[in-house]
């Protein structure tokens, strides 16, 4: 198998609800105009809090600077892992518990801090620049690591991280953060980008105009719903989390999905917010999921992160080691 290192360098932003009028120009042109930018990295996820936004450079260029606009510190480099070849059959699992024991597991024994974004096509895990040289030291063993420079994918040689790597102590890993599972089920989709100017006011609506500022005390989760929706254009490809209602909105056969319009169930993570440091988080959750062979998304925001899988109920108890294990 093969990881290959992407080439975007990323920042992660927040943008707070009421900062979003200034920066809709940019992000329009973002969604909707790629032949208007560089950008080959876009990503846009609106929870409750805020939107996060997950972008390379040039992209982040089309952003004015504002109090609103929050930008975590470190520059993000996104990983993917590309199966060699072969048939993509419906055994195979999807979205993170594919990459549970093999990426995120080595990561957060070593300590190293991800970010997630899985999409209707494949799962980036962002690591921070820095931490690349023991990322791939971690990694070369299970992977034969590739760089894409200048659009092209080489061998990436080793940064030469040999010195003081301890192998890790196995360690349990406890759920450490609260877990909370909406009512609203989600699905992946995709779009062909050729059809994206036929839905593009009313994605400019879902992303802008639907969910408004959350007022004090008026909490929409007090009915257990919760807003929550993304989109991303990356090297070309559409992918869109929404929830089923706002499917519905949606003209008939223009969101593609992949088993029969499957739907899940998301599992928020995360009572203050998480922050950039910690390690092992994605870990938690995506190692039992693996363990029992239950396919889940995975998409980390600002604040929190959010776990799409197939049986939450049967997760939650799991993780509550109330139901014995597979
Ligand atoms: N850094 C965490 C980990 O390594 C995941 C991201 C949590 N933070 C966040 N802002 N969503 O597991």
């Amino acid at each position: 198998m093969e990881l290959h290192i992407l080439e975007h360098s990323l920042k992660v932003a927040s943008i707070a609800k009421e900062g979003i009028q200034i920066c809709t120009h940019g992000l329009i042109k973002l969604a909707f105009l790629p032949s208007k930018t560089r950008c080959k990295f876009f990503s846009l996820t609106e929870t409750p809090e805020d939107y996060t936004l997950i972008v390379d450079e040039e992209g982040f260029k089309e952003l004015p600077e504002s109090e609103h606009l929050s930008v975590a510190e470190a520059t993000w480099l996104a990983l993917n892992v590309v199966s060699g070849g072969g048939s993509t059959t419906n055994s195979q699992p999807i979205g993170v518990t594919k990459i549970a024991k093999s990426v995120i597991a080595p990561l957060a024994d070593h300590n190293i801090s991800v970010f997630m974004l899985s999409t209707y096509q494949t799962d980036f895990i962002l690591v921070r620049e820095r931490d690349l040289p023991m990322v791939m030291h971690t990694l070369s063993s299970e992977f034969t690591l590739m760089r894409v420079v200048n659009g092209e994918t080489v061998a990436a040689n080793s940064l030469g991280v040999t010195n003081g790597f301890v192998k890790p102590k196995l360690v349990p890993r406890p759920i450490i953060h609260p877990l909370s599972s909406p009512s609203n089920m989600f699905c992946v989709t995709s779009l062909d980008p050729d059809t994206l100017p036929s839905v593009a006011t009313l994605l400019m609506d879902v992303m802008f105009y639907s969910g408004g500022i959350k007022e004090p005390g008026a909490s929409s989760e007090d009915t257990g719903h919760i807003r929550f929706f993304s989109f991303s254009l990356i090297e070309g490809y559409i992918s869109l989390v929404m929830d089923e209602q706002t499917t519905q909105r949606f003209p008939n056969n223009v969101l593609f999905t992949s088993a029969s319009g499957e739907l899940w169930k998301m599992v928020r993570i995360g009572g203050q917010p998480l922050g950039f440091d910690e390690c092992g988080i994605v870990a938690q959750i995506s190692e039992p999921l693996a363990t029992a062979d239950i396919p889940a998304y995975y998409i980390s925001t600002f604040k929190f992160d959010h776990a799409l899988v197939s049986d939450a109920i049967y997760y939650v108890k799991l993780l509550q080691k109330k139901v014995p294990r597979g």
